[in-house]
Formats: structure tokens, C-alpha cells, sequence
């Protein structure tokens, strides 16, 4: 770490957005082989939201920026970067982005996608922390929105409990830094990936190689076998990049997937169970919007606050994993 005067991406507001539909455990046993007890024993999951005629990703994502903008104190007109995270685009193209873009009435800068699937938000927020740093933006969007119910085989109870649809929104803003951990902003991002664990979390179809859609299809055992050793290995790097360790932190905001992989990576870096953000049971696993949606509920409900230290991490499909610590 330098003392040199630098630039730091700094978050200026979060919001949320989810579909009008909450569907309960209870709820999927009607038309689901399940039952309530199997779903929140193994998955800490009690609710989900799906969306409905006329919600897709990008109104998710645009309700979620419209509520970020709003509690940075910014107007649309603010914002030269949009990066939505998203495995669920409302079409293979344009990018849900520069839809977000075009119902904001931004016509400046520029709006893509990035594709990392569960990952999708901290490879995001990693991006556009690069951009602002660099001097490219000054006022970044960046959004995790997902409807993966639209691509859930609701025949299959392996995986049609396990998901949820929903985006959250983080302001991130340019301000100048000393180069120190006393610094807000974003402090420190790691990001991995492994492509060779394709087949234990993928999706059967896509454009160039079937001409559909495709449904999601994982092997969730295997999944978990490789969740916290890689999650708590990108976590390890953030603290040995910082010097910072588990008891610096004010809040540990982990992917919401499964509450068993979320407490025994907690519990393996030693964080206070105290500290950690669980919406799972909420939201069930939104993929890239489940960590956004997670912070935007404990800053509005008064837990996050400014100056306090936040671990974000993820894993998800590609295998794609990473992990992040921001001074709020
Ligand atoms: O976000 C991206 C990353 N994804 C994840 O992190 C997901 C990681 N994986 C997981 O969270 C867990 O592996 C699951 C929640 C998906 C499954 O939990 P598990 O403890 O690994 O269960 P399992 O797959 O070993 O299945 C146990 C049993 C099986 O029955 P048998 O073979 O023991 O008789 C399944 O058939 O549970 C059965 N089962 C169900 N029973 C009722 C599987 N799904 C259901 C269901 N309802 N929905």
C-alpha cells in the first residue's frame, strides 16, 4: 500500500428490486416433489421471488438503479458507466445494460454486460472499480439482475427450489484517496476461474451451440464439494493484499446460495457469525443479484454504515469465484 494520493471507487448508494410474486416453500410443495422441511434444512431457504408478465432483467435492474441513484442523491445523468451482471440477458442482444441505459434516459458513456454467472456482481464491482481508478468513469451502475426462473426446469427438484429472481444496484463513484486501508471505497478484489468444472454447473442451450434458450443444470453436491475451499481461498488473498483480517471486518456479505456453505466459510476465516448478511432465506439463490440484494437490505435496515469494512464474495458456474473488500 502506497500514501500516495490516488483515486477510490466509492460506494454512494445501494438499491433493490424485487419481482411483485413471493412463492414460499410451502407453495413449491404443491407442484413440486418437495417439501418445506427438505428446502430450509438444506438450503437455510424459506421464500423466493419470481417474476411475472412484464418483469424481466432489465426492469428489475432499472427499478434497483432508479432506488441507488436516489439514495446516492444522483440523478441518471450522473452515471458514464453500466455494467449489468447477468446469466439471464432479456435477449442474447442488445445488453440488458444499455436497456437499463435507455430507461434511465442515459445517453452518455457506456452500458455492457458481464457475464460470471453467481460471480457476476463481484467480477462488477472489480470492473468498474478498475474504470474509475484509471480515470476512464467517474460514476458507475453497477447492477446484478437476474431471472433465472425463466430458465429453471420446474420438473427438475434438484434445482427448481433452489432459485429466485431480483436485482440490486451499487453507486460507485470516484473520489480521491490516500492509497491506505483508511481509505472508503473499494479496497481490494481478487478474481479466479476454472473452466474445466463446466459440467458440474451449466446451462443445456445458448445461442451458437443449440439456437435455444436452454435450462440450468448443476450438480449440487459437487458444487458444494468446491464452494467454501474456493471461496475462503479468494478471501485468504483479500486479507493478504490488505493486511486486514476477519475480526477488522464489520460485515462479511457472502453469495446467497446455500446458509451451509455460507457459515462453514465463515466459521473455516474465523468471522464472527454476528457479522455475516444472510438474505437467503428471503431470496433464495437470485445468482449475480443475491450479494447487491444482500447489502441493499442491511443499509436500509441501518447495518452497513459508512466507514465500516465489507467482504463480499462469490462462486458460481464456469467455475467462476471471487471476493472483495470495500470501505462503505
Ligand atoms: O450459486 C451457485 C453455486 N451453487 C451452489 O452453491 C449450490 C451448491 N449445492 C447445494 O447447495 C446443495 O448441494 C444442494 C442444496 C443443491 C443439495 O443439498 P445436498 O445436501 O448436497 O443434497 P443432495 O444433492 O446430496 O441430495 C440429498 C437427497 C437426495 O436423495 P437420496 O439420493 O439421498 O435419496 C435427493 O434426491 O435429497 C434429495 N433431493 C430432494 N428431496 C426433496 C434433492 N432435491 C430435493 C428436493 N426435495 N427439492
Amino acid at each position: 500500500m502506497t500514501t500516495d494520493k490516488c483515486i477510490r471507487a466509492v460506494v454512494a448508494g445501494v438499491g433493490s428490486c424485487l419481482p411483485v410474486r413471493r412463492v414460499t416453500n410451502a407453495d413449491l410443495e404443491k407442484t413440486v416433489d418437495t417439501t418445506s422441511e427438505w428446502i430450509a434444512q438444506r438450503t437455510g431457504i424459506h421464500n423466493r421471488y419470481i417474476a411475472g408478465e412484464g418483469e424481466t432483467t432489465s426492469t428489475l435492474a432499472t427499478g434497483a438503479a432508479a432506488k441507488a441513484l436516489a439514495a446516492a442523491g444522483l440523478t441518471a445523468d450522473a452515471v458514464d458507466l453500466i455494467i449489468v451482471a447477468t446469466a439471464t440477458p432479456d435477449y442474447t442482444f442488445p445488453a440488458t445494460a444499455t436497456q437499463v441505459q435507455a430507461a434511465l434516459g442515459i445517453t452518455r458513456g457506456a452500458a455492457f454486460d458481464l457475464q460470471a454467472v453467481c460471480s457476476g456482481f463481484v467480477y462488477a464491482v472489480t470492473v468498474a472499480e478498475k474504470f474509475i481508478v484509471t480515470g476512464s468513469s467517474t460514476c458507475a451502475l453497477v447492477i446484478g439482475a437476474e431471472t433465472f426462473s425463466r430458465i429453471l426446469d420446474w420438473n427438475d427438484r434438484t434445482t427448481c427450489v433452489l432459485f429466485g429472481d431480483g436485482a440490486g444496484a451499487m453507486v460507485l463513484q470516484a473520489a480521491p484517496g490516500t492509497g491506505t486501508i483508511a481509505d472508503r471505497g473499494v479496497l481490494t478484489s481478487h478474481l479466479r476461474s476454472d473452466g474445466r468444472h463446466r459440467e458440474k454447473l451449466y446451462v443445456d442451450g445458448g445461442p451458437s451451440a443449440t439456437g435455444t434458450v436452454g435450462h440450468l443444470r448443476m450438480s449440487g453436491r459437487e458444487v458444494f464439494r468446491h464452494a467454501v475451499g474456493m471461496v475462503t481461498d479468494v478471501m485468504t488473498d483479500a486479507f493478504a493484499a490488505t493486511g486486514l483480517s476477519a475480526d477488522d471486518l464489520d460485515w462479511f456479505v457472502p453469495h446467497q446460495a446455500n446458509e451451509r456453505i455460507i457459515d462453514a466459510s465463515a466459521e473455516k476465516l474465523g468471522i464472527d457469525p454476528a457479522k455475516i448478511v444472510k438474505t437467503v432465506a428471503l431470496h433464495g439463490n437470485t445468482s449475480a443479484a443475491s450479494i447487491p440484494l444482500a447489502l441493499a437490505a442491511a443499509v436500509e435496515d441501518g447495518r452497513i454504515k459508512a466507514g465500516d469494512l465489507v467482504m463480499i464474495e462469490a462462486m458460481g458456474g464456469g467455475f467462476t469465484w471471487g471476493a472483495a473488500i470495500i470501505r462503505w
